[in-house]
């Protein structure tokens, strides 16, 4: 197992002050912070390797083909996928989208069904909501239940139903934390439907778990870049390869042709080309390589397991706060189906007060809907807070939270 007193070494921000109090960085949920390892390769690129790729018959033009593509490499090992299966994108978001508009418009038609769960994030509801209001889908919902899982007997039945086209699913939930059984729904509804398509939206699952996307069923696997120690701005879609060649670009441009002529033109034969118009952030790809190094180094098994230990302390910690109700997955038997993140209610108070109070101790939460609003709303929760753990967060943090907590009852339960 690393060490974490000095693997928190590696990352500069964790050492400045927050209103003159320690940096207590527990909104890893919305991005992570970044090691020197990813953020000096970034500064080297610049100072010694810029140039476009592709294009050059120059040195520093190949150096920087040579650094995209071993960056691909690299991060395709890491996702245990081929180097080809991976179309670089922002962010999740925008790899959601590019399977809405690459993949489902072409080979979705009027009146299919679209399966997705009550607790996805808008990035994997709202873009399903719009294919489907334009090609007349039907999108249906798994629900979920008070304890913050999946309802499987639900979702046994609907895929027993309905015609699934598409099921879409996130692997970690980026509210409750809860661990999706995604390999087990994805062998469900292939088995009843051979010709479905499963995404799955890793945006919370890439940081914490190992992932093999080549052993998985699914499709499609989306994952942004910033949450998983690497730079903000470039994320991957994951694409099963006997997909690609079914896949129809869907940004034009330089880069992803074969031959042009004035009245049409023909795209690029290589994957990778032809889902890259224009120029590619290569900086951020090397960066992205580099935070992908360094989780290796540390082993993501021990990653996932150091995240357990996170997890189940801040659960145990916050049930100690009696005006504290966490909500979502609390049973210790079942907690090793929650990563990444707890999420509570604090009795009498707003979710963004509590946040500032915290604030001023130097803790850093999110608070809000966390971009599920549905969730939210099932539960009638105004806004939750939301702690979520990175490599680098200790358990001696969780009880600067559980003091930081008490100034909340201080002010507003006197
Ligand atoms: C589960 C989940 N999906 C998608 C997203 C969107 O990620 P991005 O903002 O990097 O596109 C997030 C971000 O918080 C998330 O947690």
């Amino acid at each position: 197992m690393f060490s974490v007193a000095s693997l928190r070494q590696d990352f500069p921000i964790l050492h400045r002050l927050v209103h003159d109090k320690p940096l207590v960085y527990l909104d890893n949920g919305a991005t992570s912070q970044k090691p020197r390892q990813v953020i000096d390769v970034i500064s080297q690129y610049y100072q010694q390797h810029n140039a476009n790729v592709h294009r050059g018959v120059h040195l520093l033009g190949d150096e920087s083909t040579q650094l995209f593509h071993q960056s691909r490499r690299t991060i395709t090992a890491f996702f245990g996928a081929k180097p080809e299966e991976l179309i670089v994108v922002r962010n999740t978001t925008e790899a959601l989208n590019q399977v809405v508009y690459s993949w489902a418009e072409q080979h979705i038609q009027e009146g299919q069904v679209i399966l997705a769960t009550e607790l996805e994030h808008h990035s994997n509801l709202v873009p399903w909501q719009e294919l489907a209001k334009r090609k007349k889908l039907k999108l249906l919902h798994v629900p979920i239940t008070q304890h913050g899982q999946l309802d499987l007997e639900v979702f046994k039945r609907l895929v027993h139903d309905n015609d699934i086209s598409i099921f879409v699913c996130s692997h970690v939930s980026n509210t409750l934390g809860t661990k999706n059984p995604v390999e087990q729904m994805a062998e469900q509804v292939k088995a009843k439907h051979p010709a479905a398509k499963v995404v799955i939206d890793g945006a919370q699952a890439a940081p914490h778990l190992p992932i093999n996307f080549n052993d998985s069923p699914f499709d499609f696997y989306a994952v942004s870049a910033h949450k998983m120690l690497g730079p903000m701005g470039i994320g991957g879609l994951l694409a099963k390869k006997e997909l690609l060649s079914q896949m129809s670009p869907f940004l034009f441009g330089g880069g992803m042709i074969n031959e042009v002529r004035l009245d049409e033109a023909s795209f690029a034969d290589d994957m990778e080309d032809r889902f890259t118009a224009g120029t590619p952030d290569v900086a951020g790809l090397v960066g992205w390589a580099a935070a992908c190094e360094y989780l290796s180094r540390l082993g993501m098994k021990d990653v996932a397991v150091y995240d357990q230990v996170l997890v189940r302390a801040a659960v145990e910690k916050l049930d100690t706060v009696d005006e504290v109700e966490v909500v979502g997955i609390t049973d210790p038997a079942q907690l090793s189906e929650r990563v990444g993140a707890v999420t509570f209610l604090y009795k009498g108070v707003h979710a963004h007060d509590v946040g500032q109070i915290l604030d001023s101790e130097g803790v850093a939460v999110r608070t809000g809907h966390h971009c599920t609003m549905p969730l939210h709303r099932k539960f009638g929760w105004p806004a939750t807070v939301r702690v979520s753990f990175q490599v680098y967060n200790t358990v001696e943090e969780l009880d600067v939270l559980i003091t930081a907590l008490e100034k909340v009852k201080r002010i507003f339960h006197k």
